[in-house]
C-alpha cells in the first residue's frame, strides 16, 4: 500500500488527512495518508527518514513551504514562480519533483463559486507567502485589473514586479493599505491577520454592492474578515475551505494520475466543521 502524509508544525488542526482518505476511497486507491509533525531545521532529515520509510509523498504546510522548495531535485514553472513547494513526489527515476497546487486550487475554487475573474477588478490583499502562491493563477485569468496591497508596500511592490511578465493587458500594480479608496469586483484577503484575531487596517470603501469577498482562511462560521466584509456590504462571501480541497485535489493528481471529484468531499468537510 503507498503511503503519502502532509507535514507542518503545527499539524494536529489539518484536514489533509480527511481530505486525502475521502478522495482515495472514491478513487479506489490503495494507499494510506497521515499527518507528520516537522520540527524546524529537520525537515530535510525527517523526509528522507520518511521517504526511506517507502513514502510516495508528501503534501508541505507552514512553516516548510521553503524547505520543500530547497529539497526539491526538479521543480514545476509554478513552483519556481511561488518559490514554495506544497507537494513533493518522489518519481521511479529517483526525482523529488516539487510543485504547488495553491494557485489551481484557487482558481477552481472560484470557477465552482460562479465567481468571475475576467475582465474583473480584483484586490489582492497582503504580499506574503500566500498571496505570491495564486498571483500567476489570477494573472492567467485576464482580470482587468489587479491591485496588490500589503501593510509593508515594498513587498507588494517586489510581487508586482516578479509577475510584471504575466500580466498581459492587465493592470498590475500596488499600494499600501491605507491608501486604498475605491471598491473591487473582487477584494481577495491573503494575509494571516486573522490567524492573529486581527483586521487589516483598511477603509472599508472597498466593498460595493456587487462586491465578492474571498478570505483565503476559513472556519465553521464567517471568517473574521468575512464578516466585516458583510457588515460593509459585501455581495457574495466565500472561504477557503473550497481552495483547500481544490489543492489537494490537485496534489492527489499529481500522486496518483486521476483526479478525485471535489464537491461530496467539500459538503462533507464543511458538515463536520459545524
Ligand atoms: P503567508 O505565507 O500566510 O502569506 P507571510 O508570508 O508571513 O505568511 O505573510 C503574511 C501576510 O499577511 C503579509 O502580507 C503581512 O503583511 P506584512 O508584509 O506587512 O507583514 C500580512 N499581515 C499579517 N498580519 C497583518 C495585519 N494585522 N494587518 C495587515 N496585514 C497583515
Amino acid at each position: 500500500m503507498d503511503r503519502y502524509a502532509v507535514i507542518g508544525n503545527p499539524i494536529a488542526q489539518s484536514k489533509s488527512p480527511f481530505i486525502h482518505t475521502l478522495f482515495a476511497r472514491q478513487t479506489q486507491q490503495d494507499m494510506v495518508y497521515d499527518a507528520k509533525l516537522g520540527e524546524p531545521g529537520e525537515f530535510d532529515d525527517l523526509v528522507s527518514r520518511l521517504r526511506g520509510e517507502g513514502y510516495k509523498g508528501f503534501n508541505i504546510t507552514a512553516p516548510f513551504k521553503e524547505d520543500a522548495f530547497a529539497f526539491a531535485t526538479g521543480l514545476s514553472k509554478r513552483a519556481k514562480l511561488a518559490g514554495a513547494v506544497n507537494t513533493l513526489n518522489f518519481t521511479d527515476d529517483g526525482l523529488v519533483f516539487g510543485d504547488t497546487t495553491d494557485g489551481a486550487g484557487l482558481l477552481q475554487d472560484l470557477k465552482d463559486q460562479h465567481v468571475e475573474l475576467r475582465d474583473q477588478r480584483i484586490l489582492l490583499l497582503g504580499a506574503g507567502g500566500a498571496a505570491r502562491g495564486v498571483l500567476q493563477s489570477l494573472l492567467q485569468a485576464q482580470p482587468k485589473s489587479l491591485l496588490i496591497a500589503n501593510r509593508s508596500v515594498d513587498k507588494a511592490e517586489h510581487l508586482a514586479q516578479l509577475f510584471s511578465e504575466f500580466k498581459g493587458d492587465c493592470e498590475l500594480s500596488f499600494t499600501p493599505l491605507d491608501e486604498l479608496s475605491q471598491s473591487f469586483d473582487l477584494v481577495i484577503n491573503s494575509t494571516s491577520a486573522g490567524l492573529h484575531g486581527e483586521l487589516p487596517q483598511i477603509p472599508a470603501a472597498i466593498f460595493g454592492s456587487t462586491t465578492v469577498s474571498y478570505d483565503m482562511s476559513y472556519s465553521a462560521e464567517l471568517t473574521g474578515f468575512n464578516r466585516w466584509a458583510q457588515s460593509h456590504g459585501a455581495a457574495k462571501l466565500v472561504d477557503g475551505l473550497g481552495m483547500l480541497v481544490n489543492q489537494a485535489a490537485e496534489s492527489f493528481s499529481i500522486w496518483r494520475g486521476i483526479r478525485p471529484g471535489t464537491r461530496s468531499v467539500y459538503r462533507e468537510l464543511r458538515r463536520n466543521m459545524s
